[in-house]
């Protein structure tokens, strides 16, 4: 894509939205009130709100390399502690994607410089989930599977946070674990039973 369309096409797309209503970025400035704070992928195939059908206003997005939650990244940190404590969302959803880069990177032995710390975290939930997926010969499946275990291993960690737990036991806040298939288009949701994984682990990760 190059740089000058991006500025016609921004026109264009300022020009459609007054058309429907002359007062839309007026009302946009005023303030968002999003329901969902969504926690994807940074690979450009995996765009957030085009996959959702998403209008401005509507979800809060936090996107890095293989959607990872990390308790000590700042920013994802920040991220959350603002969307349920300010925002108040409603929702938070970890979406993976099938075909994964940094699901890919994290399967192979090779040195990847900065990207180590990162993708540790990742081969931490292999670690994890050594038994079921070692289990798995074709090597798609295995990446597609570790994909599916990373969202749900997110999602965990999403739970770990006092702000969520707080936001639990106050109001209905729900989290969400998805994977987009790229090769269908479809948002797939895994229907992770948090209840049932929580059960045994909360006694150790319970804050408040
Ligand atoms: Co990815």
């Amino acid at each position: 894509m190059k740089i000058k369309h991006v500025f016609d096409n921004n026109k264009k797309w300022i020009e459609k939205k007054l058309k429907s209503d002359k007062d839309y970025f007026k009302k946009l400035s005023k303030h968002q009130k999003p329901g969902i704070l969504y926690i994807g992928c940074s690979d450009s195939r995996v765009t957030a709100e085009e996959l959702m059908g998403a209008q401005p206003g509507e979800v809060f997005v936090h996107r890095n390399i293989a959607n990872m939650v990390s308790s000590t990244d700042l920013s994802a940190m920040s991220v959350i502690n603002y969307a349920v404590c300010h925002l108040k969302v409603k929702h938070i959803v970890v979406c993976g994607h099938y075909y994964c880069g940094g699901i890919n990177a994290a399967m192979q032995p090779a040195d990847m410089g900065i990207l180590n710390p990162w993708l540790r975290n990742i081969r931490d939930v292999y670690r994890l989930h050594k038994d079921k997926l070692d289990k798995i010969e074709n090597s798609e499946l295995k990446n597609k599977r570790l994909a599916e275990l990373n969202v749900q291993e997110q999602c965990i960690n999403i739970i770990k946070t006092s702000e969520v737990q707080k936001a639990y036991k106050e109001r209905s806040l729900r989290v969400h674990g998805w994977v987009f298939d790229i090769r269908s288009g479809r948002i797939i949701d895994l229907k992770i039973n948090f209840e049932r994984i929580l059960k045994n682990i909360m006694e150790i990760y319970r804050i408040i």
